[in-house]
């Protein structure tokens, strides 16, 4: 008799991330100016802030005491009525008013899009996400069993046909009942730094409802860079657009506004989904860390917060110019090679000729690590299925690297496509 698996089916569904192997790499070679992690300017982390907020809330020892007890699964009140206000005044008051109770916190918000997918979905579902898209997501779907579908996104972000039209197609051939969300990254996405443009949100949504008669499609959409905006003014999210608030989740995190450290994401839920997501995340965490909520509580409690986003927009700023002029100087002048100007998140996306592969295996690759550079693979964020991954395609991170470093790490990358063209 063969003997029995060890391991469960999702435990073979999970191959793990293949970035894992790039941060892997980065260590190893300290000597490599990684333009790969997504991870946030060291320097600008708040220290003092979080400091500021630990010491006023430890020194009124009851205060302190109920911090570093168990919280609840739903997170701490006073921060979820602080992150809907934000929410509500950013949103310009549109859309449906939520109650307190739909808003639940979990450690970074990479934690709620898995327990909703864990609520949602079960193997074969299919969830259609932008192409490309956030590649943990990607994976998340993958240990879930779910099967992504891409679907064509521009500059203008997710494109409202391509979704209609693979909706149709999928109503066709009888796998619409299947189909259970749409994922998209509104603000600054990752990994192309484009945001889905103003006038194609209502659409998103309406095409959504449409196709939601066989039952609900929820809409998943992940705010994580919304408030690294470095030019231009900020547009209403989808669920502003969402006129019974069934259809949008709408995620968001403190990661890359204040410190992924402190790991507090969050997630405003539609009435139907609070109970079922409150039972799944308290069976895996019975509450996110409750001390790390008190201290976001605090720093809002103390004004602290928006000092800290603007001066982070401040410093973004100049790493995005150090990237874009780096990019002009070094990048423009090769035939074939494009790239936006972003206006906020963390990433450039540059486009090759079509024949370079840039995969880690390609020679690209190998030449850039030569060179001293470290970039990841565009392959990494498109579904299996759907839309053709471009093969071609990077995505650089101005986040972590000092100027100096991002300059250096261009004109190497650079050297290194130059030598493939
Ligand atoms: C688009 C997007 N969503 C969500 C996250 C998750 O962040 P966290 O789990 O730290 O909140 C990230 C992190 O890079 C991201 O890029």
């Amino acid at each position: 008799m063969p003997a029995r698996d060890p391991l469960s089916r999702r435990a073979h569904w999970s191959v793990g991330q293949p970035i894992s192997y790039l941060m892997h790499m980065a260590l190893a070679k300290p000597h490599l100016i990684s333009l790969a992690a997504g991870f946030v300017d060291q320097e600008s982390l708040p220290v003092e802030t979080t400091r500021a907020a630990i010491e006023s809330l430890l020194t009124d020892p009851a205060a302190g005491r109920t911090a570093l007890q168990y919280g609840t699964t739903h997170g701490l009140a006073t921060l979820r009525q602080a992150i809907l206000d934000r929410l509500l005044t950013s949103d310009g008051e549109r859309g449906v008013i939520p109650a307190l109770d739909q808003v639940v916190l979990t450690a970074g918000s990479n934690e709620l899009l898995h327990v909703i997918g864990d609520t949602i979905l079960d193997p074969g579902d299919i969830v259609l996400t932008a192409a490309p898209s956030y590649f943990v997501f990607l994976g998340m779907l993958g240990n879930l069993g779910a099967r992504p579908i891409g679907v064509a996104s521009d500059e203008d972000g997710l494109v409202p046909e391509s979704l209609d039209e693979t909706l149709r197609r999928l109503k066709s051939s009888g796998e619409l009942p299947r189909v259970k969300a749409v994922y998209v990254t509104t603000y600054f996405d990752n990994p192309t730094s484009k945001s889905v443009a103003p006038g194609r949100r209502p659409q998103i949504i309406d095409i959504v409802k449409r196709h939601s008669a066989a039952g609900p499609i929820y809409v998943l959409e992940d705010t994580a860079y919304r408030e690294l905006r470095y030019f231009g003014d900020d547009d209403p999210s989808l669920r502003a657009y969402d006129d019974n608030g069934d259809t949008v989740v709408c995620t968001g995190t403190f990661s890359k506004s204040f410190s992924p450290g402190i790991r507090v994401g969050w997630g405003l839920l539609p009435r139907a989904l609070v109970d079922p997501v409150l039972a799944a995340k308290g069976n895996i965490d019975f509450g996110s860390p409750n001390f790390n909520q008190h201290v976001l509580a605090k720093v809002f409690e103390l004004g602290l917060y928006k000092t800290h986003v603007e001066g982070l927009r401040a410093n973004y700023r100049v790493k995005l110019a150090a990237m874009l002029d780096a990019a002009d100087k070094h990048l423009a002048p090769i035939r074939g090679v494009r790239y936006q100007r972003p206006k906020g998140g963390l990433y450039v996306w540059l486009e090759l000729p079509e024949h370079i592969d840039t995969g880690s295996d390609g020679e690209l690759f190998r030449r850039a690590l030569d060179a001293g550079v470290i970039y990841v693979p565009g392959r990494y964020c498109y579904p299996g299925e759907g839309q053709k991954p471009r093969d071609n395609a990077i995505r650089l991170s101005f986040g972590v690297q000092s100027p100096d470093n991002i300059k250096r790490g261009v004109a190497a990358l650079a050297e290194a496509i130059r030598g493939v063209v």
